[in-house]
């Protein structure tokens, strides 16, 4: 959610920064714009729609844009609806400052009230333009001391990139709660959002922390909090590889992601898993293990995919360990009013780490005396920072705005920890290296699957036109189930419900009609007569079945209309395999229907505001 790139150096900026926009560009956005320092100012251009549009419109006179500074940002439209006016950079109207934004300033109306009386004349509806004009009303001859002062008047999230036409040579870039690395180049300096737009050019960076302030000059850096006390950073080597980020010979980020995840899923479990002793090894459990196996109540929160195995995971939790679990919305829990008691562990789970709901519930669970715990793929993001202790997922960077092979980590994860926690409080040594033997099986399975992604697009192809879709299951396929649901919603803008199976009869089985599909999530377990139960139930109604269905099960031939077949796995891990049939379809309606997979409309990748 909102892209921003900075560089200072010696470098032509503009090529640099529109190749950095371009990798932000799966973030999510709406618009897009850049300012460059030329001559005594600036020139800025700014348009609507894709970063391709941005690029033609600057191809028009590329001249003009020609320097060795300049900033760029990806907007995605909060206040404001996707304009010209409203995209960034925004200026100021008295000290020529060029500033970009992400996250929200909560108490822009004030301030820009405020503004106003002074004279101040605002161009835009966005919040942003409001800080833009704040640091230039506050500007006395030191951008860094104006944007200091400015952030602390300011409530809210951001992470900004500020210039100041009257200090060539300098940048300025602070944060709190959104994103914001600095990769240090030789002489020269790359501002992102993430790192994919900075490894490129250099593999040292540093995140910026919470309330800090960073100078970028040619003379170097300076770090400091909004009051300037000196903060020394601590600059790391990103491990970000360059072909993780590129598609190579796939045609979408989605697709390779759903192909890594036999890989991506051996990263998670490597190093993990003890047969010998029939142990889980957690590095990031160390100190807080002991606290997780005597929890009275564990509390998982993420939102979107995260919470889905979230879901997966309470279920392993309560069948492996025995403790009692639950799954809130973190949207939910942080204005609830939440019973933390003694011996509850929360559990945050997120891709990006990022997540403005999921970090603002865990500091609510933390606040409240919970021991926090976090499942977090990138590696020094705010959630995993901001948790007592927590396990990477160790998946590689996810550019697909629709999460996959995140998932299949965070069940990996979340499987772990249920093994962990079981082994130590009742599961028998036997019963845990079957669990684990098994878990080290699953990356094959999931490449049988992926094998099946020509026949998973055909049969997707006789359902494509259809506007309704139903994913049901029960159990362990509940989750599945909405996990399906969600990738056919995000990515083909199919309306699709996900729920469990035996609810159906509660009101959804009213919206059957003749050749709607409906796919059920029914590998072979304990509830699968059941299953075929609901299957029927459908199909007496006109209903077309669509079955996810364990390889040699001959007993649901008759029930479904088409059948897609997955290798055995034990109930409780299904999930891992039965997903990746689901990521197939939704993808391949997609692509059928025309979609740009990668960048679904109005969706973010990290949503980093609430
Ligand atoms: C957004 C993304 C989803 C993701 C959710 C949670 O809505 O589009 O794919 O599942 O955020 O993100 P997180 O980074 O916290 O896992």
């Amino acid at each position: 959610m909102c892209g921003i790139v900075g560089y200072l150096g010696h470098r032509e900026a503009l090529p640099l920064l529109m190749e950095g926009l371009k990798r932000l560009e799966y973030r999510g956005y709406d618009s897009a714009g850049v300012a460059i320092r030329h001559g005594a100012g600036f020139e800025v251009c700014r348009e609507v729609g894709k970063v391709a549009s941005l690029e033609s419109k600057l191809g028009q006179d590329p001249s003009r844009y020609r320097g060795t500074e300049g900033i760029a940002h990806t907007r995605w439209a909060t206040h404001g609806v996707p304009a010209e006016r409203n995209a960034h950079p925004h200026a100021d109207d008295k000290s020529g400052i060029q500033l970009v934004h992400n996250g929200i300033i909560e108490n822009y109306q004030s301030l820009k009230k405020a503004l106003e009386s002074k004279g101040h004349v605002f161009r835009s509806e966005t919040d942003t333009e409001v800080l833009s004009m704040l640091v230039g009303e506050l500007y006395e001859g030191d951008l860094e001391a104006a944007v200091q002062a400015a952030l602390r008047g300011v409530t809210g999230a951001y992470a900004i990139a500020v210039m100041c036409a009257k200090e060539p040579g300098v940048m300025v870039v602070a944060r709190k709660g959104s994103p914001l690395m600095v990769g240090l180049g030789n002489d020269e300096f790359v501002v992102a959002s993430d790192p994919s737009a900075i490894v490129a050019h250099t593999t040292q960076a540093f995140s910026l922390d919470d309330f800090t302030v960073c100078r970028l000059s040619r003379e170097g850096y300076r770090t400091s909090s909004l009051n300037n006390v000196p903060v020394t950073p601590k600059v790391m080597e990103l491990e970000m590889k360059l072909e993780e980020i590129e598609l190579g010979a796939f045609p979408h980020f989605m697709l390779k992601e759903i192909f890594e995840q036999p890989d991506a899923l051996r990263n998670t479990l490597s190093g993990r898993i003890d047969l010998k002793r029939g142990d889980v090894v957690l590095g990031g459990l160390q100190s807080s293990g002991p606290d997780l196996v005597k929890a009275r109540r564990i509390v998982l929160t993420g939102q979107g995919t995260a919470w889905h195995a979230a879901l997966v995971t309470e279920y392993m939790i309560e069948d492996f360990a025995r403790i009692p679990c639950e799954v809130q919305y973190a949207a939910e829990f942080r204005y609830r009013n939440p019973i933390v008691e003694e011996g509850t562990v929360f559990v945050a789970i997120s891709q990006s780490g990022e997540t403005a709901d999921t970090l603002a519930a865990l500091e609510e669970a933390k606040e409240r005396g919970a021991l926090t715990l976090g499942m977090v793929n990138v590696v020094g993001s705010t959630i995993s920072r901001v948790t007592d202790a927590g396990v990477y997922l160790r998946v590689g960077p996810e550019i697909g705005v629709a999460s996959t092979k995140a998932f299949i980590g965070q069940v990996a994860v979340g499987a772990l920890m249920a093994i962990y926690a079981g082994r130590r409080r009742h599961l028998s040594i036997d019963r845990t290296r079957s669990l684990l033997e098994e878990l080290e099986s699953i990356p094959d399975k999931i490449r049988q699957v992926t094998s099946q992604s020509g026949s998973i697009r055909d049969l997707v192809a006789r359902y494509v036109d259809r506007e309704n879709w139903l994913f049901l299951g029960r159990g362990y396929n509940y989750p599945v189930a909405l996990e399906g649901a969600l990738k056919v919603k995000e990515i083909s803008y199919i309306h699709a419900e996900g729920m469990p199976a035996a609810e159906m009869k509660h009101g959804p089985i009213a919206l059957i009609h003749e050749g709607m599909p409906c796919v059920f999530v029914a590998p072979k377990g304990s509830q699968h007569d059941k299953v075929i139960g609901n299957m029927q139930e459908v199909r007496a109604r006109g209903g077309r079945v669509i079955a996810i269905a364990t390889e040699g099960d001959e007993e649901i031939i008759p029930h479904a209309d088409e059948i897609i077949r997955v290798p055995e796995v034990s109930e409780a891990l299904s999930p891992l395999v039965t997903t990746v049939a689901l990521q197939l379809m939704a993808y391949h309606a997609a692509v059928l229907r025309g979609h740009d997979v990668d960048k679904p409309r109005n969706l973010a990748k990290s949503v980093t505001v609430e």
